[in-house]
């Protein structure tokens, strides 16, 4: 079967900093991946790489067999590959509702821009994007918010808000970058338990997550980055016991993170 995405020797240099170093990676369609590593791995270098917000030093980039290396966001958007970012990307002066409309402009001929500022126009032109935006907000469970603005939404919640915005958008690939960051612990269930039923529909997921217990929970396959370059990948179980993992979180060999309970969690601080 053709990988939903492939990338093949992918690389990004800043300056003297190789964030990405020549990376290689297959994600089966209706795959989940989670990609884990300490601060700085590179590990939304390689979001930016894969959705076109930043070009490749060197690599390529493959969606369903398609060279899509150096194409522009938008373009890659339009496949249906949608990411989400770590600061959640919000247009804060306008409502709940309007955020989630603005993603429906990949299958409607309104442009972002115009989405963005032009909503209630749009709104009254295209009862089809209402709905679509109103569905996808009780999908993650803030149809109440609907007219609120959203910077008044508390950050957890401008997570969900922005994860309903890549669901209109009809994803096929969706990369989200820390999606649970914010969240409460049953928002966080909440959000596996999605990404599996869209999983079941037909949507690839690729998700940067620091929480061990997301990623033992909704991964099928992990990928782990430090200084750029891929150390390990396979099951979430084996990488958990993966030797060269444990020394990237914790910088001692014998020191087992285990699944089970918050404080088992390799986090970012951890890294000496
Ligand atoms: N636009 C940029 N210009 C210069 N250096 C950058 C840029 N983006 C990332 N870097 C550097 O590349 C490396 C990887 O950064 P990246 O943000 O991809 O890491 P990360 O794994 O997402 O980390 P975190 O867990 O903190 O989000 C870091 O050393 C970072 O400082
Ligand atoms: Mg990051």
């Amino acid at each position: 079967m053709t990988a939903a995405l492939r990338i093949a020797a992918l690389s990004r240099r800043f300056g003297g900093v190789v964030a990405v170093h020549d990376v290689d990676a297959d994600v089966a369609p209706q795959e989940i991946i989670a990609v884990i590593g300490p601060n700085g791995a590179g590990k939304t270098t390689l979001f930016n790489l894969i959705t076109g917000f930043l070009p490749p030093t060197s690599g390529n980039v493959y969606y369903h067999g398609q060279r899509i290396t150096g194409w522009p966001a938008s373009r890659i958007a339009a496949l249906g590959v949608i990411r989400t970012f770590q600061n959640p990307l919000i247009f804060g002066e306008t409502t709940v509702v309007e955020n989630v409309m603005a993603g429906c402009h990949r299958w409607t001929r309104t442009g972002l821009l115009q989405a963005a500022l032009a909503l209630p126009a749009a709104r009254r032109e295209d009862r089809q994007v209402y709905d679509a935006a109103r569905e996808a907000l009780a999908v993650v469970g803030l149809e109440d918010r609907e007219q609120d603005p959203a910077r008044d939404l508390p950050f957890g919640q401008q997570r969900l808000l922005e994860i309903a915005r890549a669901l209109a958008a009809r994803p096929t690939v969706l990369l989200l970058d820390e999606p649970t960051a914010g969240l409460s612990a049953p928002e966080a269930r909440g959000l596996v338990a999605l990404m599996r039923r869209l999983r079941d529909g037909g949507v690839t997921f690729v998700v940067i997550e620091h929480n061990m217990d997301v990623v033992m929970d909704a991964a099928d396959r992990v990928i782990v980055l430090d200084y750029g370059e891929k150390i390990a990948e396979g099951p979430p179980q084996a990488v958990q016991r993966d030797r060269r993992v444990i020394a990237a979180y914790l910088g001692e060999e014998d020191a087992v993170p285990q699944a089970a309970g918050p404080a088992a969690a390799p986090t970012p601080e951890t890294r000496p």
